[in-house]
């Protein structure tokens, strides 16, 4: 193989399940190849590249709202007030005043308040860092996030009451993601199940850098220098969403990105994220070995395919 690595677009590899109405979310998370995420904290016309916010699918929605088993009375936070449609749905069930949500962008906020104000519905709706919970509404009952954590904020575990239930989806810096009902204990910790696979953007301060695979060879070409060696691990078995949050769940500081090539080769990259260390990995359909490339201290597809709930061996 060689000859065309570093640089080619991303391929259709590792397909994720659309639950936020979003596409593309699959390999490489929140990040984006070689440039900033793109977030729209500029006001204007000014476009970045990521999506910043969409009414999540409704399916997705009920199904959140059922793992929040919110009861009319209950004080609830929502953080991503979004277009404020989960916060009507919220208000209409448990009533407006005891319902808080929160939007980081302060243009999402003012329009779902006009919204939310127009269908009658008058909940608490401040403009804010939701990861940061808020305050002055504490303790909820229950707290619903409708952007994609990698860390459950302490504030937030702080601020709902014991007893209390914490919805939100859980993304792994390697890529997959799936929705996390947590439920928190006198103690101050909160635990609890992952119930169903998402898709959501990311929380704005969450979201990831990703240095072109440029910078890893260090100017050097593909190999560079890579150590070779083959595995029978296809990066096919790694691919599907599902996998890829296994893989994060086991794995800190990577990322993978795929390079499509022609003929349904792709290879995919790995890099971690201090930029020390890369592996490539070539998909070859119908192959049984595949060629492996790996520099820096860290054996990433060797992490990467390490044993586990996958049960797979490289
Ligand atoms: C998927 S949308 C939320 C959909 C929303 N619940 C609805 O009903 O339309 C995610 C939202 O989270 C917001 N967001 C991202 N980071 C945030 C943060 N740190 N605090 C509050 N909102 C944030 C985004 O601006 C975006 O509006």
């Amino acid at each position: 193989m060689g000859g065309q690595h570093g640089g080619g677009s991303g391929s259709g590899q590792g397909g994720s399940q659309q639950d936020d109405g979003q596409s593309g979310a699959g390999h490489g998370g929140g990040g984006s190849e070689g440039q900033d995420s793109g977030h729209s904290d500029t006001k204007g016309p000014a476009r970045g590249n990521i999506p910043t916010c969409s009414n999540s699918q409704p399916a997705m929605v009920f199904s959140m709202l059922a793992a929040l088993d919110v009861q009319p009375g209950a004080k609830v936070l929502e953080v991503g007030t979004g277009t404020g449609w989960n916060a009507a749905l919220l208000s209409e069930r448990v009533g407006s005043e005891t319902v808080t949500t929160i939007e980081f962008d302060p243009e999402n906020a003012a329009t779902a308040r006009a919204r939310l104000h127009a269908a009658g519905y008058n909940p608490v709706a401040v403009v804010g860092d939701g990861s940061q919970g808020w305050p002055a509404g504490a303790p909820y009952d229950r707290v619903l996030i409708t952007a994609s954590l990698q860390e459950i904020p302490a504030d937030i575990v702080r601020q709902t009451r014991p007893g209390g239930i914490i919805v939100s989806p859980y993304a792994t810096e390697y890529g997959g993601e799936a929705v996390v009902r947590l439920t928190v204990e006198g103690d101050g910790s909160a635990s609890g199940p992952f119930v169903s696979s998402s898709a959501f953007m990311r929380l704005r301060q969450q979201r990831a850098y990703r240095t072109h695979v440029k910078t890893y060879l260090g100017g050097k070409p593909w190999p560079a220098d890579g150590r070779r060696t083959t595995t029978s691990l296809s990066p096919e078995d790694v691919a599907d969403w599902l996998p890829m949050f296994a893989v994060g769940l086991q794995t800190q500081g990577m990322f993978p990105y795929p390079e499509k090539l022609d003929g349904g080769r792709y290879t995919l990259w790995l890099r971690d994220t201090r930029v020390t260390s890369w592996a490539s990995i070539d998909f070859v359909p119908g192959a049984e070995e595949f060629e492996v490339y790996q520099s820096g201290p860290r054996e990433l597809w060797g992490e990467a395919g390490r044993p586990g709930p996958r049960g797979r061996v490289p």
